[in-house]
């Protein structure tokens, strides 16, 4: 919290138990009202885009709240899940001096302490939360059935811990957003989306990335060649989407071995599919591809917007 720390260095509390960590945020509002409480929920495997977040979160509140955990409801691939790099103390290491001031994590059953989660699909019996109609637009949500329950049952119960003011979501994944936009509703906590954070061959950071070698990674970069060259035909005056999506696949194609899973263009707000000519604002283009068996999704609104590239 601004001002109440000993030292400009701020080490970030590390709480691994989110009953402990609700209660803790609890005690913050209760002893402090005032304290504005900023939030961003994560998996952990923390790169430069989370702490991103974490630092517009710092630079927007009193107090930041990080949950880290690897959250098995919203993984419908087994190996995937099993894959998934987990260090709490790495990433809790990785949070200092961006702005943390408490990290958290928990396993499944002491997230939802009222199920009996034991046995071989314990996770079956977790009610879900609904994810909202952006869910159910396709795209990650044909490709990956049931994620998006997945994500918005945690998501609310993570809300319901922290009771944050605001919380932060990356505009990578942009249909995530959208969702976690229907799970706030309209209450708090308010939802900020903050930009993609690439790196300088414009590849989006993803944990998925450290799957890839440095050559894969430059190959990976055709991703976002390919949104750009929407972006560039839109600008040059082509309303068609069906043209538009050709533009992206004909850059996609270009690269070897990647295999397109959708290559798309989307109302930003709704992730409806457009009939007609694409407007001249609130069209986004979104792009899922595999390459070298690494699962890679970006978007890009059509016209550059600094608020939500
Ligand atoms: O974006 C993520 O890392 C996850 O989907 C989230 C929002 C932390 C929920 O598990």
């Amino acid at each position: 919290m601004r001002g109440l720390r000993p030292t400009n260095r701020p080490d970030v509390e590390r709480i691994e138990s989110p009953i402990a960590a609700a209660e803790r945020c609890r005690t913050v509002r209760d002893t402090s009202p005032s304290t504005r409480i900023g939030f961003v929920p994560t998996m952990g495997a923390l790169h430069e885009g989370h702490l991103a977040l974490v630092r517009r979160a710092a630079a927007e509140n009193d107090l930041v709240v990080v949950s880290i955990f690897v959250n098995p409801l919203q993984f419908d691939d087994a190996r995937d899940l099993a894959a998934y790099h987990r260090d709490f103390d790495g990433d809790c290491a990785l949070l200092e001096g961006a702005g943390a001031h408490i990290a958290f994590t928990g396993g499944l059953d002491e997230f939802f302490p009222e199920y009996d989660l034991y046995g071989p699909s314990g996770t079956d019996v977790i009610e879900a939360v609904d994810p909202g109609p952006a869910a159910r637009a396709g795209l990650e949500g044909d490709v990956r059935p049931g994620h998006f329950e997945g994500v918005a049952t945690i998501v609310r119960r993570l809300f319901d811990l922290v009771r944050p003011h605001v919380a932060y979501f990356g505009a990578k994944d942009w249909q995530q957003t959208l969702v976690v936009r229907h799970v706030a509703g309209s209450g708090e906590p308010s939802i900020v989306v903050v930009p993609t954070d690439r790196e300088a061959s414009g590849l989006a950071r993803s944990s998925r990335n450290a799957r890839l070698s440095p050559a894969q990674r430059e190959h990976a970069a055709v991703v976002h060649r390919a949104l750009l060259a929407a972006r560039e035909a839109f600008a040059g005056g082509e309303r068609d989407p069906v043209a538009l999506e050709g533009r992206m696949r004909a850059v996609l194609d270009r690269e070897d071995g990647t295999e397109i899973e959708y290559a798309a263009l989307r109302d930003a707000r709704t992730l409806a599919t457009f009939d007609g000519p694409v407007p001249d604002d609130g069209a986004r283009a979104l792009v899922a591809v595999r390459l070298a068996g690494v699962r890679l999704i970006d978007n890009l609104g059509l016209v550059p917007d600094e608020e939500s590239e």
